[in-house]
């Protein structure tokens, strides 16, 4: 038995692998009821952090809790603190803690054949656009909550896995693409997947890291402010439970629905006396821009790049054989107008998938039993870089060390290395690593661009025991040490550099 598991900004949802079924699990619930996903949320309740189901119900009673912490990962890394009611942690130890309360609730809380003893091997996943340090966190929170993990797989290439094995019969038996959309709760992901006899490829990805359903709800919340005249402050307090109540009636809209009624009981005294009665069209329009933004990022992975003639190659053809379908999935979906505004754009090759919030959880499942079922290759999709001083320190310049498109080895393939070796002029060395969309003419970063953290390094002996974020930093007088840079990438896109002085091998390793 092998597990599938998708860690989803607001559900978590797992699939097993049953002789080539592979059912979604099934969590159990206090009151007794079975539910398809364990929600991605924390809470404190006497002191302690409780997670999905209980945390839920903790939430209910009024204990503090946090949702949609997975979207803190974008922006922070695995040292960074999170508080929740009265406990702070990091990250790391947050993920941690929730994938171990999974792990148990895998093997005493749900409907896992057996159950197993132990957690099974599983294959998991990031959304696309995660840069190294939210693959290091997740994969490193899997590991630690007791987890055997496989491999770790981009979340719109899961989904394109799970397409082209129900699809298989259907596809044409050379070549197909077909382009997946997955909107989720937290993030957009796109991916362009060549499928090709049985095996598929996933030649680009893109995505928004910060839109998905949250967005939508916020947007609901915010017309129904406006419509009960109820100041932003006077809100604030309750904003977790309105938006709840958002959430709520934006899943009950279907594409007959008319009108959004709201009744924002959680403002108490300040609560209107007559329900918001909010049309549906406004809202639609209102939303409209979202849903666009995410075709943007669409057409981004079926338009060529310009970096990589092969990958371009690839698109030009898909281009005038025809994308198989634009693959729907994502609770996201849900909302009627989404799938509307696709077809206004894609027409009858949009398909959504019989299971949106549990498709990228059945590809891992998929993956999990046939290392055949991989992508043949996942890929950087942003630039790597760092910024430095140049010209002994009169300007800093922009170093690509992998640009977007670079292929990641494939699980248990040596690491892919980069090395860089010099001599500086200065005793200290002040790396800033930055991930970005694109790159101007003249190599500077821009578009999307998210940093990395910041590295210093002594170059100078005598400054190796010194807390160097403070230091000021001085030219050398004499010649520097030959220094080495090198960086690895693993098959789940984890970065790490270690900077070694070749003249006496006094090294140093960073997790970017
Ligand atoms: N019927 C529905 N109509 C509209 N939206 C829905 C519906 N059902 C679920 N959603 C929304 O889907 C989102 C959750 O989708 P999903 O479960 O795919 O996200 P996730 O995997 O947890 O997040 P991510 O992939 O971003 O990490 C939520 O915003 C939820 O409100
Ligand atoms: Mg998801």
């Amino acid at each position: 038995m092998r597990l599938g598991i998708d860690l989803g900004t607001t559900r978590t949802i797992v699939a097993a692998c049953d002789r080539g079924n592979y059912p979604v699990v099934g969590f159990l619930s206090p009151d007794g009821d079975v539910l398809d996903h364990f929600p991605t949320i924390t809470a404190e309740h006497d002191g302690q952090l409780v997670h999905g189901l209980e945390a839920e119900q903790a939430a209910r009673e009024g204990a503090p809790f946090l949702r949609s912490w997975k979207r803190l990962m974008s922006s922070s890394g695995p040292n960074d603190p999170v508080r929740i009611g009265g406990i702070e942690l990091s990250l790391l130890e947050l993920t941690t803690d929730f994938l171990s309360a999974l792990g148990q609730a895998l093997l005493a809380g749900s409907n896992l054949p057996g159950p197993p003893k132990t957690l099974p091997e599983t294959v998991i996943s990031v959304p696309a656009n995660a840069h190294s340090s939210q693959r290091f966190t997740t994969l490193e929170a899997f590991r630690r909550a007791g987890f055997d993990v496989r491999a770790m797989v981009n979340e719109p290439s899961a989904a394109g896995i799970e397409f082209a094995h129900r699809y298989r019969g259907r596809l044409n038996a050379r070549r197909d693409h077909v382009v997946v959309y997955d909107l989720g709760g937290g993030t957009f992901d796109a991916a362009l997947v060549l499928i090709t006899g049985g095996q598929h490829d996933v030649i680009d990805t893109a995505g928004i890291q910060r839109l998905g359903g949250d967005d939508f709800d916020e947007v609901l919340f915010e017309m129904a402010l406006a419509a009960a005249s109820v100041e932003r402050e006077a809100a604030l307090p309750f904003h977790d439970e309105l938006l709840l109540e958002c959430r709520t009636a934006k899943e009950a809209l279907n594409p007959n629905s008319r009108r959004i009624v709201l009744e924002l009981a959680a403002l108490g005294e300040a609560a209107p006396s007559e329900p918001v009665v909010l049309p549906v069209a406004d809202y639609y329009d209102q939303v409209r821009w979202l849903v666009e933004r995410t075709v943007e990022s669409l057409r981004e992975v079926t338009a060529p790049r310009g970096t990589d003639p092969e990958v371009d190659d690839i698109k030009a053809q898909a281009a005038q054989a025809g994308v198989a379908g634009v693959y729907v999935v994502g609770g996201g979906s849900g909302l009627p107008v989404v799938p509307r505004l696709l077809r206004e754009h894609f027409g009858r090759r949009v398909h959504r998938s019989v299971y949106p919030a549990a498709a990228t959880a059945i590809g891992l499942a998929i993956a999990a039993e046939d290392d055949q079922q991989l992508p043949l290759t996942e890929r950087f999709t942003r630039h790597l870089g760092v910024f430095r001083e140049k010209d002994s320190g009169q300007r800093i310049a922009f170093d690509t060390i992998f640009p977007q498109g670079t292929p990641m080895p494939k699980p248990g393939d040596p690491p892919l290395v980069a090395t860089r070796t010099y001599q500086p002029v200065h005793d200290i060395g002040h790396f800033r690593f930055v991930e970005c969309a694109a790159l101007t003419e003249g190599y500077e970063p821009r578009g999307d661009i998210s940093p990395h953290g910041v590295i210093y390094f002594p170059f100078a002996p005598q400054r190796r025991n010194e807390a160097l974020d403070q230091a000021t930093i001085e030219r050398l007088t004499s010649g520097g040490p030959r220094i080495e840079e090198r960086y690895e990438v693993d098959a789940a896109g984890v970065v790490a550099v270690t900077i070694v002085d070749l003249d006496d091998g006094y090294a140093q390793k960073y997790v970017l």
